[in-house]
């Protein structure tokens, strides 16, 4: 299952959260009026959580068949590296299980994120 573990991985935890442009004709997005010269934010991250696309999006479960997202952008400036970017997650969690098949959160510990334009992982305590 390593590979759809991989793919709801990066669906549910985006390192990429959002990306810039720069609005270059008028236009309007959801209600919202843009002009040129306006910076707006495409949350990339937000929109593998859409509960239009994906079944209780908030779940991690990699069963769940068709498993859709944004994580690595659209349009031209789509990822050039998101192969060899699944490829280093698999690698990773490969010898992770390895090295370490059991382990459990820390007791009375959660995993603690950093988020703005990027997302990072601040503290995981893991026992093993
Ligand atoms: C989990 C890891 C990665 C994530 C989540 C990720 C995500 C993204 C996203 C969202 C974009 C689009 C940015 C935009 O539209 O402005 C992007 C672009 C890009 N990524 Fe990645 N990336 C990852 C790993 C990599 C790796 C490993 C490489 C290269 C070895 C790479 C190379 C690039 C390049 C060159 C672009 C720019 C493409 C363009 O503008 O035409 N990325 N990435």
């Amino acid at each position: 299952m390593i590979d759809a573990v991989v793919e709801e991985t990066i669906r549910l935890y985006p390192p990429v959260v959002a990306a810039a442009r720069t609005v270059r004709a008028a236009t309007e997005v959801a209600g919202v009026a843009l002009k040129p010269g306006d910076r707006v934010a495409l949350n990339f991250a937000a929109s593998g959580r859409d509960p239009e696309a994906c079944n209780e999006p908030g779940k991690f479960d990699p069963r769940r068949g068709q498993i859709v997202h944004t994580t690595f952008g659209v349009g031209p400036h789509r990822c050039l590296g998101e192969h060899l970017a699944r490829l280093e997650i698999k690698v990773t969690v490969e010898e992770f299980l390895r090295r370490i098949p059991e382990f459990q959160l820390a007791p009375g510990t959660k995993p603690a994120y950093e988020s703005g334009q990027l997302r990072t992982m601040k503290n995981l305590q893991l026992r093993w």
